[in-house]
This record gives C-alpha cells, sequence and structure tokens, in this order.
C-alpha cells in the first residue's frame, strides 16, 4: 500500500468573492471618507473639551527684545558662554541652591571624536608655528601658548585613547520675576555668581521667546548656543550635588527639600550617636522621634523612651514594647540605690563610689540647698547605707540585694548632725511621696522597646523621678553592651536643676562607649542653651534638627547654629515637620514624612486619636459578637484590646 508522503487536508478551498477593481477603487474611497469625517468629528468635538494644557497654559505672553511677559510675571533666559581652563566640581551648585524660581536646561550634543581631532591638529600645527617663529626671531617664550598647545596636545591623548569624549555642551538658565526691576536684580545676580567662577553667560537678545522654549521640559534646542567640552568639564556640571545629606544605610530621617533627594543615616556611623531637636510645641518634634523610633526598631536597635505625655503608649502597644508608667499610685517601683552588675574592668569599689555621687546628685534635687556639712554627712551615711546590706569593696554585686530609702533613713537617723537631713527624707520614706523610692526595683527592660510615662506624677517629684529613672537605664545600659536609643521627651525638665543636667550631660558625653545614643528633645530652646549643661548636649551630638522657632527663640539658634538669614526665616516660617537638619558638619532643609501606616501610630492630632479608637471600638464590638460563636482560643485579642483600654487610650 501506498502512503501517501504529504499530510493530507480536508479543508475546502474558500473562495474569494471576486470584485471588479473599479469596485474596490470605489469601496476604499468610501472608506476614506468616512473616516475623514470621523476624524473631522473628533477634531471638533475635541475642540470643545477643556484639557490640563488649556488650564496651566498662560493667559497671555509677550515677547520683548531681552526679555518676555508671562501673565504677571517676567522672565528672561540667560546663556553661557565660555567657561575657564578648570572648572570645580559642583561649580552650577550655588545657582540650584538660589531660593528663586528658574529653569535650568543643559543640552550635551556628543561629536565625533575624529572630526574633532582633525580640528585639533590643525590648530597645535598653528600654534607650534607660531612657536618656533617666536623662538627664530628671538622673542620671549609666551606662556599662554605653551599652556594652550599642552592642553590640546592632552586633549589629543585622552579623544585617542577614547579616555575622553567631545560634547558640545548648551546651558540655559530662565529666570522669572514679579517686576521689571526684580528680573535684572536678579539677572545680575546670577551673572555675579557666574562671573565669580569665570564662566560668562549673556542674556538672550531678540530671542526671549526661544529662551522661554528652550528652557521648557520638553527637550527642543532652539537657541543652539554650545560651547566645546570634553567628558570631565561636562561631567562636572552635573547639579544634583546640592546639600546632599545621604549614606548607604541607615535610617530615612526625611526629604531634602532643596533637591527632593531622601535623607538617610545611620547615627551610629557617625562621631557619636546622640541627637538633639528644637522646636515650638506642636512642631513635630515628638512626631518625628516616633518616627525614628519605628524605623530604628527595625533595624535591631534597642529603644528606650521616658515619655513625659503619656503620648508613645499606642506605639509601643501597636510594636508590643514594654509600657511602665512610674507615679505615686503605680505598682512599677525604681530604687535608686540600685547597682550595674558590672561595667567593664571597673572594680566594685568604684561602682559604689560612682553610685553614692549619682545618689548625691538625687538627694539634692530632693532637699533643695544642702550646707558643705551636710555635704560630707550624705556622703559618709551613703556609703554606711551601702554597707549595712554588706555591699563593700569585697562584695559581689551580682548577689547582692541594694538598700532602700529608709536605709539611709535609719542610718541618718543614728548619725550626728542628720537630724535635718532626716527630717527632709522623711517626706520620701513615711511622707507623701513614700510611693516612689521607698521599694525595690521591679521593673523589667527586657524588650526592645521600653517606655517611661511619668505624666501623671507631681511637678515637684518629676526631675527627681527622671533623675532615678535615668540612672536606673543608666545602670541597665552599662551592665550589658548593646545598640540602643535613649529618648528623653520634654528634656529641659531635666535643666531646671543644675545637677540633673550635669548628669544628662555626663551621660551624653560618655554614652558612646556603651554603644548608646541619646535623643534629647526640648521646646523651651532659650532655657536648654542658656544652661553650659544643654550648651555641651547640643556640641556633643552629630545629628540635630531644627524645627519651627518661635520669634523669642530664633536669636539665640542663629548663633549657637550658625544660621544664614535665609534659614532663619524658613525655621519661623516652616510649616509642621519642616525645619534644618544637621548631620556632622553638614546641612540641609528637611521635611519629615510618614506612610500612612507609621502616621496612623504615631499622630498626636486629638481628632485622629478620636477616630482610631472609636474604630478600636468598632472592632472590639465586633470581635465580641464573633466571640460568642468562636472558638474560646480566639478570646486572645478582644482581651489584649481591654487591656489596652484600661491604659487609657
Ligand atoms: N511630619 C508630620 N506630618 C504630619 N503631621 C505631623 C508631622 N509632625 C507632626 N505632625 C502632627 O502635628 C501635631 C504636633 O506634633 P508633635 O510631634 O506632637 O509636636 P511636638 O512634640 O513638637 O509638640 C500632631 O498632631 C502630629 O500628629
Ligand atoms: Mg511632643
Amino acid at each position: 500500500m501506498a502512503i501517501p508522503l504529504t499530510p493530507q487536508t480536508n479543508i475546502p478551498e474558500q473562495k474569494a468573492p471576486v470584485l471588479s477593481t473599479a469596485e474596490i477603487k470605489r469601496r476604499e474611497s468610501a472608506a476614506l471618507k468616512a473616516e475623514t469625517i470621523t476624524l473631522e468629528e473628533e477634531k471638533i468635538y475635541r475642540r470643545g473639551l477643556v484639557e490640563i494644557k488649556d488650564l496651566i497654559a498662560p493667559a497671555a505672553f509677550e515677547v520683548k527684545p531681552t526679555y518676555f511677559r508671562l501673565n504677571e510675571s517676567y522672565g528672561r533666559t540667560l546663556f553661557v558662554l565660555t567657561y575657564p581652563r578648570y572648572i570645580s566640581v559642583g561649580w552650577f551648585t550655588p545657582i540650584i541652591n538660589l531660593s528663586k524660581t528658574l529653569d535650568v536646561s543643559m543640552f550635551f550634543y556628543p561629536t565625533r571624536s575624529d572630526l574633532i581631532l582633525k580640528q585639533l591638529k590643525k590648530r597645535v600645527g598653528n600654534m607650534q608655528a607660531q612657536l618656533m617663529s617666536d623662538v627664530e626671531k628671538g622673542a620671549p617664550r609666551d606662556p599662554m601658548l605653551e599652556t594652550a598647545i599642552n592642553d590640546i596636545e592632552k586633549l589629543r591623548d585622552d579623544l585617542t585613547q577614547g579616555i575622553e569624549k567631545f560634547f558640545q555642551y548648551a546651558l540655559y538658565v530662565t529666570i522669572y520675576a514679579d517686576t521689571l526691576d526684580d528680573l535684572e536684580e536678579l539677572t545680575s545676580e546670577i551673572e555675579a555668581i557666574l562671573g565669580g567662577k569665570l564662566i560668562y553667560s549673556k542674556k538672550v537678545f531678540y530671542q526671549a521667546e526661544q529662551g522661554f522654549n528652550s528652557t521648557l521640559p520638553i527637550g527642543i534646542d532652539e537657541l543652539m548656543i554650545s560651547f566645546n567640552m570634553n567628558t570631565s568639564p561636562v561631567a562636572s556640571s552635573f547639579p544634583f550635588i546640592s546639600s546632599e545629606l545621604s549614606s548607604d544605610n541607615g535610617i530615612l530621617y526625611g526629604i531634602n527639600r532643596h533637591n527632593n533627594s531622601l535623607i538617610l543615616f545611620d547615627r551610629f556611623s557617625l562621631q557619636n550617636a546622640n541627637y538633639v531637636i528644637f522646636a515650638t510645641s506642636g512642631a513635630g518634634k515628638s512626631y518625628s522621634i516616633k518616627l525614628e523610633v519605628l524605623r530604628s526598631l527595625m533595624l535591631g536597635v534597642d529603644i528606650i523612651i521616658i515619655d513625659p505625655e503619656r503620648e508613645y503608649l499606642h506605639l509601643c502597644e501597636a510594636v508590643g514594647g514594654t509600657y511602665i508608667d512610674i507615679s505615686l499610685a503605680s505598682k512599677n517601683k525604681i530604687n535608686p540605690y540600685d547597682l550595674p552588675r558590672s561595667i567593664g574592668d571597673a572594680t566594685t569599689e568604684d561602682i559604689i563610689r560612682s553610685a553614692v555621687i549619682t545618689l548625691k546628685g538625687l538627694l539634692k534635687i530632693m532637699f533643695g540647698q544642702i550646707t558643705v556639712e551636710e555635704d560630707a554627712i550624705l556622703d559618709r551615711a551613703l556609703i554606711e547605707t551601702y554597707a549595712s546590706k554588706d555591699v563593700t569593696p569585697q562584695a559581689d554585686l551580682s548577689k547582692i540585694e541594694a538598700p532602700v530609702m529608709q536605709d539611709l533613713q535609719s542610718i541618718l537617723e543614728g548619725m550626728e548632725g542628720a537630724r535635718e537631713l532626716s527630717l527632709k527624707l522623711n517626706k520620701y520614706t513615711r511622707g507623701t511621696f513614700a510611693g516612689l523610692f521607698n521599694q525595690p526595683t521591679n521593673v523589667d527592660m527586657k524588650n526592645q522597646l521600653v517606655v517611661f510615662s511619668v505624666r501623671d506624677l507631681e511637678d515637684e517629684l518629676r526631675p527627681i523621678a527622671l533623675y532615678s529613672i535615668i540612672t536606673y537605664i543608666w545602670n541597665v545600659i552599662r551592665s550589658e553592651i548593646k545598640k540602643r536609643i535613649l529618648v528623653i521627651d520634654e528634656a529641659w525638665w531635666l535643666m531646671t536643676h543644675e545637677d540633673s543636667a550635669k548628669f544628662i550631660f555626663a551621660l551624653v558625653k560618655r554614652c558612646r562607649k556603651y554603644y548608646l545614643g541619646v535623643t534629647t528633645i526640648t521646646q523651651d530652646v532659650n532655657d536648654f542653651l542658656n544652661s553650659p549643661y544643654g550648651k555641651a548636649i547640643v556640641t556633643n551630638s552629630a545629628l540635630q534638627m531644627l524645627l519651627r522657632q518661635s520669634p523669642a527663640a530664633i536669636d539665640n539658634i542663629q548663633d549657637i547654629f550658625l544660621l544664614t538669614q535665609g534659614e532663619k526665616y524658613l525655621l519661623l516660617e516652616g510649616g509642621v515637620g519642616e525645619g534644618i537638619f544637621f548631620a556632622g558638619n553638614k546641612h540641609a532643609a528637611i521635611k519629615v514624612v510618614a506612610s500612612y501606616n507609621e502616621d496612623q501610630l504615631i499622630t498626636s492630632d486629638p481628632r485622629q486619636l478620636l477616630e482610631i479608637e472609636a474604630a478600636k471600638r468598632q472592632f472590639e464590638a465586633e470581635a465580641g459578637k464573633e466571640d460568642e460563636t468562636a472558638e474560646p482560643a480566639e478570646e486572645v485579642l478582644p482581651k489584649k484590646i481591654s487591656g489596652v483600654k484600661e491604659m487609657g487610650i
């Protein structure tokens, strides 16, 4: 049997209808006509539509020989004519950073190297001929000519080897002003800035419209005024190196308002990890710190916050932190007599001595003024208090039980000349304030985020409590070295007493050794800066942020931070979250921005908080309803939320 080699197809052949040529032509022209009509109709329809173009287009554009008028404002284009022999990187930065409205465009036209080489060869030939004729004539040497020849020879080498390429480079700047006078003034300003760098610019003449068009973001060069340049100087014209404040790793602090770049930093990579923030109330200090806290937690940094307004609770809950309420009524206690477990190679004697000094600082804040005799008595009494609990230079610090305030009281009562001190201390051991300092520590700091709330403390007790909380934190920090940040919000409380100011300063100075960065936030700028310790804290903080300032504080701020007049106004008029950020010796205008989710966690806007609370309650109610039918294991969520409610949010 024969097998067919080609596959057989059973598809019947399609019969195309046979049309005459005349018919085809007729149909084609009818289709064309119909299409033209539709297009025409669409054109008419589109003419009646309002587009974005119509909305943003100026109502009037008047062209004059050297400037143009755009509605109510005036504009003019300047172009660069020549450049000097040497040009430094970032030469264009002063123009970019000028706080004026300008449009800048740069055009780069690559040129074929072989054409340029031919021209250069001719030039160098001419110059060499000149040189030789000078020598023959016995004329003195011409350094200008020699330099030019050297430059050209070097360029010829680089072009031939492909190290450099050749471009024609055009740079136009269009400036705008409200009046003609302002326009002239701005023109001179820009010409002066460029002239200072030996770059000569000119304003357009009878080409105002072409100038305007050439600086529109449409990439059309209607002026065509270019300058020959090789790669290196062209590269130095790259404009966006202005006020750059960014490192390769770290967290986002905000947006650089000069050029919309990101301000990223790892504060632990600077010479110290301390940070100060100054601003008036409501300028966004706590908000920016909360953002930093959230973002740093993600990088595994441990954070401890002292919260005087109870505004970190929501954030703390959300990330599963420990919230410790310190007040007379609270069950949480901190004993100022605690000792750190061990500190590097410090001996037990050193540790006890430093604890006695710290405690004396605390007692001075508690008692107000004390005399020199009383100081000596306290010194002795404190050492005896420790000794009464067997805390001596020979003791093993991991096994001791620290004394409490009552033990000091007993020692003072038995000491000669200590009657008055003992009476003063009574208030803190048996009197109204007994709840706060007279018991062993029962708080736990084993969490990545720990917040101490001091809102419910009486004003009189606050500096004292802050002092003991910070001592406690300092002990924990020295016992185990870890990457940590300590945030002290509204730190001016601590500056009101010399002893606590001194203590914070010592902390800020020494914390680098323990991998700790201290953040101090304050709204009472003058008080803070007028204290010598406050000033020293500022100089010992590598990161600094200034947000909106009150007119009363601005002069002080301007002196200390060496601000320009422009920066001063920026701080007086800035919106919420806007200010100046300093890192080391660089600074830039910043805007602190949060994502929606971050904002929900950190806002302290009462309206937003009410909304969040309402949403929580609704969630709770719904969860409760579901709960009636759900498995018992799912009860966890509603319980947790009612826990949150107890804490007052
Ligand atoms: N960068 C910001 N973006 C949006 N809202 C902000 C920003 N900074 C602060 N806020 C809002 O402004 C208000 C005041 O901020 P807050 O940080 O509490 O001020 P401060 O601590 O300086 O007194 C709050 O309602 C806060 O939510
Ligand atoms: Mg605040």
